[in-house]
């Protein structure tokens, strides 16, 4: 069998047979455990700790519960140019932001021995009044772009969509709800921390491990190469895992007192506590539209929660104005602080919940000007982007609502609501929506050396996390040099080989992909070999007369300038472009095409049917792109129906932080998903014409649901998940 025809996945084989090591597999000698104890109240102080108990059980080698902060600074928050998901360093003081922060650190000879002493803490509180939800009295409202003043972060405002509204025949005003939600990837939160002389190790799991690099040396005050963090693969990240995250730091400091390495899993429920998750939001859209259905106007109106020490900034309206061509847009974003740790990024941050609401307006302004869903979209197409009047370098959102509608059958969709019956007496909905995604990007700095056996390695800035990264990559490469994928090797997420930035927001593949490519047009500048076609490497390697040859490539986002970003990709923060570039404005997009039963009893919703097609640019690796579809879609039906963290009004922290308690889709949830690509290269955006697809791939499925259980029903459901009892 030929390999290059079969390669799928680079990865498949070692993540099947469970050869693919991931950040805390590493089990270095004399190595000790370490188990957090947390705070049980949902604010305020510490007076107290008793460890005795604790320091007494066999094996445990040091309680930590205070550390010095000159010892251990804050990382600063990610978003506002710092590393951490949150700019609050558990450990330092005695205070308490929320329940399940850190108090107490024990370091055991074994697991058991340090999970049994930090149940033995206990601590004596002052306890404070809390607020965590939005509603809750001492919840602080802000207007975001009075607090952070930053032109991205301000209100989209286009023309006069009050008075346009005002003016509009056909009007529709709804309130939406989301609930917090949280990412639960498959490989729990861990490290193994260890010092070789004065050089720090980090093996973690993470999307940004340029942010732990130079974020635990800020921390530590040591210098940035004194620390290597290594994460070649990542068990699933979703925004959880985009940031330092506050374990590491003490972990160095006990791994130094201790004189041995340190490994920290964190518990599933530990998890929901001290990383970030999905915040909290509510949402009020006003469309207005002519009898036709065309949308003259867009109200909409963003409360999202944050943490009383972070502004964690929404940017519902960024896709929001740009969904369809509608001049008069209005859009407002306020932050609600709680008492929690700081919210962050989860797939599709803002636009899952941007797209519900807006997309089920959209829907209702179809049902009040007989319109078809389908046709009412297409009607509506954005022919230049709204908001700053530049061309997009590509969108074929029409082609996805074309293409899907075909593939789903939509003609035969009758129009009424509770018109159509399964053969068992369910009713069924047919529901559309479509979605689109910031297509932004990172600087990369990739390596390229071949040896003189031919062998290709590449490092580059950016982590696998089961999106298949590194298969793109491959193909990228095996494709240019006509070699078998299988065959390059690739260095991703190792600070010890290429610089390392984060790796989220669709951003991955279109930042790395095309660094990649620029290096391969300086191995052919460098090997003296003609810009296309299967060169023969050993051959040009041996012509060279040296044992490998290396080049490196560097690479920003278009009309970006060089020097700021890539010294920003080499400190490890936050460097983003797009979706405005100076000469245009780029997006991804997809139409969701959702069959839902809904079973006359039980009132049990089903998901039999999905057809989901995307515009992510060119399609850079075929299969992992289909299966990051197929996630999204999974996801977002979890969303929809399933997935909400519980809060604990009184006592703080969320209820139901096990996989038991915050059901996510599981095999029987999930039926026929059709995946199809409109894969028209993006001319503008970067040579290889790639953007992103992770997160868009979500972006629409909630709405593509609602709509489809409203057809079904009868029933317009603002507050997220859907549940059984609401339907009843
Ligand atoms: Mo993604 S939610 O930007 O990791």
């Amino acid at each position: 069998m030929n390999p290059t025809s079969t390669v799928q996945r680079v990865d498949a084989h070692a993540k099947v047979t469970g050869v693919l090591r991931y950040g805390a597999d590493r089990l270095p000698h004399d190595l000790a455990y370490a188990v957090f104890a947390v705070a049980t109240i949902g604010k305020g102080r510490v007076v107290d700790i008793d460890t005795d108990a604790a320091q007494r059980v066999p094996g445990v080698q040091l309680v930590i519960t205070r550390i010095d902060p000159d010892e251990l600074r804050s990382p600063g928050f990610i978003m506002a140019n710092g590393y951490g998901f949150q700019s609050l360093q558990p450990l330092v003081d005695d205070r308490v932001a929320y329940r399940g922060q850190p108090i107490a650190l024990v370091l055991a000879d074994t697991l058991l021995a340090a999970t049994e002493a930090a149940e033995l803490i206990t601590a004596t509180y002052e306890a404070e009044p809390i607020a965590v939800t939005l509603d809750d009295p001492g919840a602080e409202t802000i207007t975001q772009a009075e607090a952070i003043p930053i032109p991205m972060l301000a209100d989209t405002v286009t023309g006069d969509a009050d008075a346009a509204f005002a003016a509009a025949p056909v009007q529709v005003d709804v309130e939406v709800h989301g609930p917090a939600q949280h990412q639960v990837p498959m490989e729990l939160i861990s490290s193994v921390v260890e010092w070789r002389g004065d050089t720090l190790v980090v093996h973690e799991g993470t999307q940004n491990s340029g942010a732990i690099q130079n974020g635990v040396a800020q921390q530590l005050g040591i210098d940035p190469t004194q620390v290597e963090v290594i994460s070649p693969s990542v068990g699933g990240g979703f925004g959880q895992k985009n940031s330092l995250l506050p374990h590491i730091g003490p972990l160095a400091i006990a791994a130094r007192r201790l004189g041995r390495p340190i490994k920290l899993v964190l518990t599933r429920p530990q998890t929901f506590h001290q990383a970030s998750f999905r915040p909290a939001s509510r949402q009020r859209v006003r469309l207005g539209a002519d009898a036709s259905g065309r949308l003259l106007a867009a109200i909409h109106e963003i409360d999202q929660q944050t943490s009383r020490h972070d502004l964690f900034p929404g940017l519902y309206t960024e896709v929001s104005s740009r969904l369809y061509g509608i001049r008069d847009f209005r859009g407002r974003q306020r932050l609600v602080r709680t008492d929690v740790q700081t919210p962050g990024y989860m797939r599709a941050p803002f636009e899952h919940m941007s797209v519900y609401a807006i997309e089920s307006a959209v829907d209702e302004i179809a049902y009040a000007t007989g319109q078809d869903p389908v046709e009412i979209r297409l009607a509506n197409d954005a022919t230049a982007d709204p908001v700053t009047g530049l061309p997009f370098s590509s969108r074929h959102v029409a082609e996805c609502l074309r293409r899907g509608a075909v593939r789903f059958g939509w003609a035969e969709r009758n129009p009424q609501p509770r018109s159509m019956r399964a053969p068992d007496g369910s009713l069924i909905g047919w529901g559309v929506a479509i979605g689109a995604y910031p297509g932004s990007v990172t600087p990369a700095i990739a390596r390229l050396s071949v040896n003189a056996a031919g062998t290709v390695t590449v490092a580059v800035a950016g982590h696998e996390m089961g999106q298949g990264i590194r298969t793109a990559i491959a193909r990228l490469v095996a494709d240019d040099l006509g070699i078998d994928p299988v065959t390059v090797e690739i260095s991703v997420g190792d600070t010890r080989h290429a610089p390392q930035h984060l790796t989220a927001g669709s951003w991955g593949t279109a930042s790395a992909l095309p660094a990649v490519h620029a290096a391969l047009r300086r191995l052919r500048t460098e090997l003296d070999l003609p810009s296309t076609g299967a060169p023969d490497l050993r051959a040009a390697v041996a012509a060279a007369g040296r044992p490998r040859v290396d080049v490196e490539a560097t690479t920003v986002g278009a009309g970006q300038p060089t020097e700021p970003v890539v010294d920003r990709l080499r400190t490890g923060l936050v460097t983003i472009a797009g979706p405005e570039y100076p000469e245009f404005v780029t997006f991804s997009y997809i139409a969701h095409f959702v069959e839902v039963t809904v079973e006359p009893t039980t009132c049990r919703i089903r998901v039999p049917r999905v057809v989901s097609v995307a515009d992510c640019g060119r399609v850079a690796s075929p299969v992992t792109a289909a299966s990051q579809v197929r996630g999204g879609v999974v996801w977002g039906i979890g969303a929809t129906l399933r997935e909400q963290s519980l809060v604990d009004t009184h006592y703080g922290g969320f209820l139901n932080s096990t996989m038991e308690e915050y059901p996510i889709p599981v095999n029987a949830d999930i039926h026929r998903i059709d995946v199809d690509f409109v894969d028209q290269p993006d001319p503008l955006l970067n040579p290889v014409g790639v953007k992103g697809l992770g997160e868009v791939a979500m972006v629409g499925v909630s709405a593509a649901i609602g709509n489809a259980v409203f057809h079904a029903t009868g029933t317009r459901f603002r507050r997220l998940p859907i549940h059984i009892e609401d339907v009843l």
